[in-house]
């Protein structure tokens, strides 16, 4: 695997990879992503073969700009054209109908797509020199944490990808909200760091999903997990819960029972989410037997956090994580 650097020659390698039809992970805002020819059916099958990803896990195309959306969705409605002057470029996908020449192997089987445009100028300058569309989910094996720096992508992917492009870390740290409008009334399908309040400003009639489709990965109770055994915890948790264990310890605050390793998390949501990742890459790579998240507050700015934070972890009573609602929505 070749690891590239953000110079323009080096773009532009990764840009003569790309359209010789190879796999090429590059920084977005939100996560690194998992970049190929979005018209190219061996190019989208190859993604899904590195990922160890389900072939009706639909995946998102990422464009340049808003003016494509056009060439992708074969109806865009007058909503989707409000977001992308709001959010675009930026963390926000929205899915649309398909329009009928895109792949199959894209939408996973069904009559949407998701398309976005990111804000990362690297991939910017990548998707502007291809010109056409990159397909690219986020850059890890299917079902664990997503990377956000180069290195992630890198302890993962080597060998099963042609190149990663380093442009440090991610500012965003956690995927992209994504907002359905291809139905009757826009929903949002996966919170993100554009919370509900803020598309709600733009589009007054916004619901939450209660039951997402299964289609829809992020989604999956469990996912974006680290293989440690990870718990989730009240913030307030007065026991230590599993003595005798090295336990490490993600929160705002260190608690008043002893832990092997504790990692400050911020307690700003911004600087949280950017964070959350690279802090659960590294807990997962220490020598603790037990990973602790302590949930951050029950905010409207916590939601996608509070989601991603239930999708890696079991609750403490050890029912299977059950987050496939945005309860506080
Ligand atoms: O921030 C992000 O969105 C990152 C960066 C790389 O852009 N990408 C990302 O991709 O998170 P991925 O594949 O890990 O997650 C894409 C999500 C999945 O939950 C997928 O099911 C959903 O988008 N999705 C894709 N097409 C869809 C569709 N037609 N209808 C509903 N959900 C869709
Ligand atoms: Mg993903």
């Amino acid at each position: 695997m070749l690891y590239l650097g953000s110079s323009e020659d080096d773009l532009t390698a990764a840009v003569h990879l790309l359209r010789a039809g190879k796999l090429v992970a590059l920084p977005t805002e939100t996560v690194y992503g998992l970049a190929a020819d979005a018209t190219s059916p061996d190019a989208v099958r190859a993604i899904f073969h590195a990922k160890g990803r389900p072939a009706d896990h639909p995946l998102i195309v990422h464009l340049a700009a808003a003016e494509q959306l056009p060439f992708w969705a074969c109806e865009v409605p007058e909503a989707a054209w409000i977001l992308a002057s709001a959010f675009w470029p930026g963390p926000l996908t929205m899915v649309l109908p398909a329009a009928r020449t895109v792949s199959q192997l894209i939408t996973g089987g069904q009559r949407t797509i998701a398309l976005r445009v990111p804000a990362h100028p690297v991939f910017q300058s990548v998707l502007r020199q291809f010109g056409r569309g990159l397909a690219a989910p986020s850059a890890n094996p299917f079902g664990q944490t997503s990377p956000t720096t180069a290195a992630h992508v890198q302890h993962f992917l080597s060998g099963r990808i042609a190149a990663v492009v380093d442009g440090g870390p991610c500012p965003v740290g956690i995927e992209s909200t994504i907002v359905d409008l291809s139905g009757a009334h826009p929903r949002i399908l996966r919170p993100g760091m554009i919370t509900a309040e803020a598309v709600a400003q733009h589009l007054p009639r916004i619901a939450t999903t209660d039951a997402p489709a299964p289609r829809v990965p992020g989604t999956l109770a469990s996912h974006y997990a680290p293989r440690k055994p990870c718990f989730r915890i009240p913030i307030d948790l007065h026991k230590e819960p599993f003595p005798g264990q090295r336990l490490g310890l993600l929160a705002t605050h260190p608690t008043n029972w002893p832990v092997a390793r504790f990692w400050p998390m911020p307690s700003h949501p911004e600087d949280y989410a950017r964070v959350l990742y690279s802090t659960l890459h590294e807990a997962d790579a220490s020598d603790c037997d037990v990973l602790l998240i302590a949930l951050p507050p029950d905010e409207p700015s916590w939601v996608a956090i509070h989601d991603r934070i239930r999708r890696a972890s079991l609750s403490l009573g050890g029912s299977p994580a059950s987050g496939v609602r945005a309860e506080s929505l």
